[in-house]
């Protein structure tokens, strides 16, 4: 056991940052056990969320759960527990509140005690024929998946940053790899979103801080409930197992099911003047 107590995060008052600490979070495991990770979820209500805090759940890791329903998150907390995490803390907020961010998220790393990874996969599909004549519907899409994610990230970063350690794993989507008639909304809010981690990763890596894209295909979840083909989409758990296998890696961009890598180049390669035609 270190002696070192763990040290607190406090807000800079002005600018909402986050302030270093002036001593390292202690390491809590005896000599040669493995050390819990502990892990922030952002929206962890979600289907693929859920899936992947089993996993880490079984192996004991300490969790965070915030998400907007108490009723859901009260259940996945108890679960979690049940399962073996070391630690569940538990937050309910609407993450579309930006100015509640940097408060949720000091509260969040102080009740972990530190943080190694923050998984963030809040997101709406949203109502693609509503968004395209109704701009708040289309702005609700945007703020959500896109605005929302760059203000915790942007808290994240820096606390990462910091302290030279940390993991930031976020759930975009292959909707956000091309612009198509059926859901460019829901894919330019993705596409944003991919393009801001890419920027996130190439300034913090060299940090010390993996940033992870993560891209999945249609996954059997809430949110594809009642989609035409749903049975041929991927199954949550498969999905869950490649996630929180490359966030265990580092693995800079996880295209999951690995086919939509293939998929995804083919569509990106197929000429503007062909795909205005195409009904994708
Ligand atoms: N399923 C797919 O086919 C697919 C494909 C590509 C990418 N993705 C992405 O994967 C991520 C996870 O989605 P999923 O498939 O697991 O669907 P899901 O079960 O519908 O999960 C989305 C989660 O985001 C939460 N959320 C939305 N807005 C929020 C807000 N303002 N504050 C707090 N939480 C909020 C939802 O909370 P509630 O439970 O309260 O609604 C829900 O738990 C999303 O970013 C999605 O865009 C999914």
């Amino acid at each position: 056991m270190s002696d070192t107590q763990p040290t607190r995060v406090v807000i800079d008052q002005s600018t909402q940052e986050p302030l270093l600490p002036l001593r390292a979070p202690a390491e809590t495991a005896p000599a040669g056990a493995r050390i819990p990770k502990r892990i922030l979820v952002l929206g962890a209500t979600s289907g693929i969320a859920e899936a992947c805090c089993r996993l880490w759940a079984e192996r004991g890791d300490s969790l965070f759960l915030v998400a907007r329903s108490p009723d859901k998150l009260a259940a996945v907390a108890a679960d979690m527990t049940t399962r073996g995490a070391s630690f569940v803390g538990s937050v309910v907020a609407n993450l579309d509140d930006t100015a509640a961010h940097p408060e949720l998220l000091a509260h969040a790393v102080n009740s972990l005690a530190g943080l190694d990874i923050a998984f963030l996969p809040l997101g709406i599909l949203g109502d693609q024929a509503l968004a395209e004549r109704s701009f708040p519907h289309a702005e609700e899409i945007l703020h959500t998946n896109f605005v929302a994610p760059v203000s915790l990230l942007t808290w994240l970063a820096t606390y990462c940053a910091q302290r030279h350690a940390g993991t930031l794993a976020v759930v975009s989507s292959v909707a956000g790899d091309r612009g198509r008639k059926s859901n460019y909304v829901y894919g330019s809010s993705k596409a944003g979103l991919t393009a801001f981690v890419a920027g996130l990763r190439n300034r913090i890596d060299r940090e010390g801080v993996r940033v992870i894209t993560i891209k999945p295909g249609p996954v059997k979840t809430a949110m594809t409930e009642g989609m035409k083909g749903r049975e041929k989409m991927a199954d949550v758990e498969a999905v869950a197992a490649a996630i929180v296998k490359a966030i265990d890696a580092g693995q800079d961009t996880l295209y999951v099911p690995g086919i939509w890598r293939i998929i995804m180049a083919v569509i990106r390669a197929i000429p503007e003047s062909l795909f205005k035609k195409l009904d994708l």
